[in-house]
């Protein structure tokens, strides 16, 4: 196996010195498709937030200072993306605002509806089905909750399938893939940006807050088509927000 061969593969887990290099690395070539897709956040002040696949941890540094109130519990499997997330933020962890977790997003150590937001840059091409993996996410979330994916590759550029042969395990989806695995894990309101120009992906999926009946507050028909769907019921319609270019 090559050296760009062993390198590529530590995008997927990093792993020893060449492991190191990438997470660096990753902090900075990941770093303009993850503020574009930050841009894509809802106006609101989360509380809990997860950041999933955190890598070499500039992004959990850059959501500290978009939510100065807001407390992060970075996670990722590998020991090496741990380590660097940890350095990254040393002082918020000192401070108490930020904590970073070695677990697979398969399986998180989180009890049920903690977060207000979870984030995955660049990440969702490895994980466990991704659909199993959708389903732990809306898991932790809470009712309202609102879940973030952004995806440098959106599985109509040709030139990306060169990544499929040199990155072991790796998984491009398109749009439509991503939307329906997560209406099918429970999620509601998915919207999606596609930047056709540059071939990347941003989409947004809300975990419905529950609809009440006779007893509650709010009548059933008052809910959203598709809002207060469980996990395995097919939801809402994909709000797709499709740019021609920037
Ligand atoms: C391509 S890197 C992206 C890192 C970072 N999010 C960024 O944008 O630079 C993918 C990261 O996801 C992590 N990862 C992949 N599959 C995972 C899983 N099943 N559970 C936890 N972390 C995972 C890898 O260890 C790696 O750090």
């Amino acid at each position: 196996m090559g050296i760009l061969t062993l390198l590529f593969h530590n995008t997927r887990k990093p792993e020893g010195l060449l492991g190191r290099w990438m997470v660096s690395s990753m902090n900075h070539a990941h770093a303009a498709i993850a503020d574009w897709g930050m841009c894509h956040l809802p106006k609101t002040d989360p509380v809990e937030i997860a950041e999933l696949g955190c890598g070499g941890g500039r992004n959990v540094r850059q959501l500290l200072r978009r939510y100065p109130a807001a407390r992060i519990t970075a996670l990722d499997y590998s020991a090496i993306s741990v380590e660097k997330t940890k350095r990254v933020n040393r002082r918020d962890i000192q401070n108490g605002r930020c904590h970073v977790v070695q677990g697979d997003v398969a399986r998180m150590p989180f009890e049920d509806e903690r977060f207000d937001l979870a984030t995955a840059f660049e990440t969702v091409y490895f994980w466990p089905g991704p659909g199993e993996s959708f389903r732990e996410v809306y898991r932790i979330l809470k009712p309202g909750g609102v879940f973030l994916i952004v995806n440098e590759s959106d599985g109509a550029n040709p030139h990306d399938n060169k990544w499929l042969s040199v990155i072991d395990g790796l998984r491009i989806f398109n749009k439509e893939q991503l939307s329906a695995l997560l209406t099918e894990a429970g999620f509601s309101q998915v919207t999606v940006d596609h930047d056709l120009k540059a071939h990347r992906l941003c989409l947004l999926a809300v975990r419905s807050k529950p609809c009440f009946g006779a007893t509650g507050s709010l009548p059933k028909a008052l809910c959203s088509a598709g809002a207060g769907s469980e996990p395995g019921q097919r939801g809402n319609s994909l709000g797709d927000l499709e740019r021609s270019g920037f």
